[in-house]
């Protein structure tokens, strides 16, 4: 595990903290890399064609900045470990070696595949000491995608885009996805996981009063509204359907075994490569 790095501006809404010595990246899409300058000039987001939810779906029962409540880091796995091995796995079948990936709204674990070697790894969270800890990370960045959703980073930079159990507090999702669109190469895969839990008071209205399959036909509309993207497919896991040996069923009765329900939706930049 690494050391937790000094965080002189850590725990404030700063655009971005990476690893030190390694390349920052910045949210102002101020760069000395002309590459980077020559490329982020004239971002051109993902044309967004309607919105997915109304002024009243995206309100919070907590109104106060997302920074205060992500001000101190949750060292906690936010799901069980059947949901993690299930998304482990769906990594390892669907995420190339080598690839590019952007794992965003992330913390100080990782779900890749531990054996697998990808060319980088870029983290995004709302807090630095969480991502300082995360060992898969080349770099990070801070950000509340709720006040701004530019990403600062490249057009076509990324083979791959990850959110786990985190779509529910975007208050913006179609803009996100739209960045989104935008960082992903032609053919990249975007990657949504969830479950069933959530920090009830940080969800937006249209997740928390909604059904299992409700979320997922919102998570499959942010896709629609974004031109471009494949139409998505669902995998969609319940605990029954995992494992129903008399072991597992013994391990539940004795409240230790797994129980989350496990989704994901998942599309492409404008072709599902084959
Ligand atoms: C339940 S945690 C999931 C973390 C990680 N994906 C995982 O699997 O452990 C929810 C995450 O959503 C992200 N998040 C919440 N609100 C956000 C916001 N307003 N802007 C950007 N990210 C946000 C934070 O990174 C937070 O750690």
């Amino acid at each position: 595990m690494l050391p937790i790095q000094p965080l002189p501006r850590a725990q404030t809404n700063l655009p971005c903290i990476s690893h030190s010595p390694l390349p920052r990246i910045s949210s102002s899409l101020e760069s000395n890399n002309p590459k980077q300058q020559a490329s982020t000039s004239t971002p051109t987001p993902g044309k967004i064609k309607r919105l997915v939810l109304s002024p009243e779906g995206r309100t919070k029962l907590n109104r106060s900045p997302d920074r205060d409540f992500y001000s101190f880091p949750r060292f906690v796995t936010h799901v069980d470990n059947g949901f993690i091995s299930t998304l482990t796995d769906v990594y390892r079948e669907r995420l190339k070696p080598g690839w590019e990936i952007l794992d965003l709204m992330s913390s100080w674990v990782s779900h890749l595949p531990k054996e697998v070697e990808y060319k980088r790894v870029v983290g995004h969270g709302m807090n630095a000491m969480e991502l300082a800890r995360n060992n898969r990370l080349e770099y990070f960045f801070v950000k509340d995608l709720n006040l701004e959703q530019r990403l600062p980073l490249e057009d076509s930079s990324f083979d791959a885009v990850l959110c786990t159990v985190s779509i529910q507090y975007l208050q913006w999702p179609e803009k996100v996805y739209a960045e989104v669109f935008r960082v992903l190469k032609p053919g990249g895969v975007f990657i949504i996981s969830f479950s069933n839990r959530l920090f009830y008071e940080k969800a937006i209205s249209a997740w928390r009063d909604g059904t299992s399959y409700s979320r997922v036909q919102l998570v499959v509309q942010y896709f629609q509204c974004v031109d471009g993207f494949t139409q998505p497919e669902v995998i969609k896991i319940l605990p029954a359907n995992v494992d129903t040996s008399p072991l597992t069923w013994l391990l539940r009765l004795l409240g230790m075994s797994t129980s989350d329900p496990f989704y994901a939706v998942i599309a492409h930049k404008n072709f599902k490569p084959i």
